[in-house]
């Protein structure tokens, strides 16, 4: 499955409680040549798939880790560090579009925009990839195959967007991206080892699509099973040419 990285490989997957995240850690750890597959989330104990995965297999590591805390960002790298040498595959799935407890729901028009759930989108979607990145980078200094995938969304593409709506996911998203790319720049320069992309997974059937899967085709609802399985074929895939890039899960590019 990801024959492209060395055998042994160890692999972050931060997100990793439910969604798109856990299903990367399975498939992670359905592949033999992965020797580890740290699954980060915010409440490890709470998450009870990502145990019940743990339980089975001594290769899953449960950590603890909130994106828009950097204290928890630092110690669970810190704690990871202790697991595993280095890593070749950090997989940043974390996302928020929606949260009923929080009154985050997608803005149809100006008039809904909100501070506080801008700040939160962003602090999710956005800077929290980036502290996760700053806080794990040395575990990228090695000169082995290492892949940085940041899972974004399409509506973050500004060529793309045509409908509007959805301000604080879009610019979390758009921000995401700008991230993204002036990471890979700097880590042409200083970590060459590293292929550092943006992926968009297409609309999958987690909670996070769950409330507005009603518009979308059903041959273009994807199961987690086939986005993950679609994602790690195009990270199999990735050249080091292909750094700073926007790929959708069929490995078509997509505009910033
Ligand atoms: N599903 C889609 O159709 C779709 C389409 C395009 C892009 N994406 C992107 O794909 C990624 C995964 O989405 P998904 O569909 O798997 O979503 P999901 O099922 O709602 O899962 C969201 C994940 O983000 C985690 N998370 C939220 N806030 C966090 C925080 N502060 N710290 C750490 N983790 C946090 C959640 O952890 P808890 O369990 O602790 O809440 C959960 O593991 C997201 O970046 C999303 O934007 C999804």
């Amino acid at each position: 499955m990801l024959g492209s990285l060395p055998d042994g490989s160890h692999v972050l997957v931060q997100g990793a409680s439910r969604g798109i995240g856990l299903e990367f850690v399975r498939q992670c750890a359905a592949d033999a040549r992965i020797a580890t597959v740290v699954a980060a989330c915010r409440r490890p104990m709470e998450a009870s798939d990502l145990q019940a995965l743990a339980a089975r297999d001594p290769r899953v590591r449960p950590v603890a880790l909130d994106v828009t805390d950097e204290a928890s960002i630092r110690s669970a790298a810190a704690e990871v560090a202790r697991i595993v040498p280095r890593l070749h595959l950090v997989v940043q799935c974390a996302g928020l579009l929606h949260d009923a407890a929080r009154g985050i729901t997608p803005e149809k028009r100006l008039a809904d925009v909100h501070a506080d759930a801008l700040l939160a989108s962003f602090a999710v979607n956005a800077w929290g990839p980036l502290l996760v990145a700053k806080h794990f980078e040395r575990l990228l200094d090695h000169r082995e195959r290492a892949i940085h995938a940041s899972i974004s969304a399409r509506v973050g593409s500004i060529g793309d967007n045509r409908l509007g709506g959805w301000y604080a996911y879009r610019g979390s998203k758009a921000a995401q991206n700008m991230f993204t790319k002036t990471l890979a720049i700097e880590w042409s320069r200083t970590r060459r080892n590293v292929i550092c992309v943006a992926l968009h997974p297409g609309t999958t059937d987690t909670d996070l699509s769950n409330p507005f899967q009603g518009n979308v085709a059903p041959e273009r609802l994807f199961s987690s099973e086939r986005t993950v399985r679609q994602l790690l074929g195009v990270i199999d895939r990735l050249q080091p040419t292909d750094t700073g890039r926007f790929l959708a899960w069929d490995g078509t590019e997509i505009p910033w």
